[in-house]
């Protein structure tokens, strides 16, 4: 069912684990089958320095968060806010249509944890835009 690409993340998850005394962090759940997701930041001068993952969920969920967090690395804040489930979605090579939400997990972790980050550092909550498939 799955690619190469989506298999390899699944086995070889990168960025697992959890970051002790992260600036943000975000838990979000497929209230339909009941996976969950959390992802921790690390954040110097708005840029991500480090993030983390623990996902109990389905392998496309797994690879998802994996990539994702892959693509965040590194970048600022404002960057990794605009990673679309569909850009995880890609750069995974695709995910199976009735697999495609899960990948929207990842990205609503990621606002979730920015937004954490944010509103500890006084600063405004970014709104979700909802451009995202469901
Ligand atoms: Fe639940 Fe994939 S089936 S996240």
């Amino acid at each position: 069912m799955y690619n190469e690409k989506v298999m390899d993340h699944f086995e070889h998850p990168r960025n697992q684990g959890a970051i002790e005394a992260a600036d943000g962090t975000g838990e979000v759940g497929n209230a339909q089958c009941g996976d969950i997701m959390k992802i921790y930041l690390k954040v110097e001068a708005d840029v991500i320095t480090d993030v983390k993952f623990q996902t109990f969920g389905c392998g496309a969920a797994v690879a998802s968060s994996s990539m994702a967090t892959e693509l965040i690395k590194g970048r600022t804040l404002a960057e990794a806010w605009e990673l679309s489930n569909k850009a995880v979605a890609e750069a995974l090579e695709g995910l199976p249509p009735q697999k495609l939400h899960c990948s929207v997990l990842a990205e609503e972790a990621i606002h979730t944890a920015i937004n954490d980050y944010r509103t500890k550092h006084g600063l405004e909550a970014w709104e979700e835009t909802g451009s995202h498939t469901h």
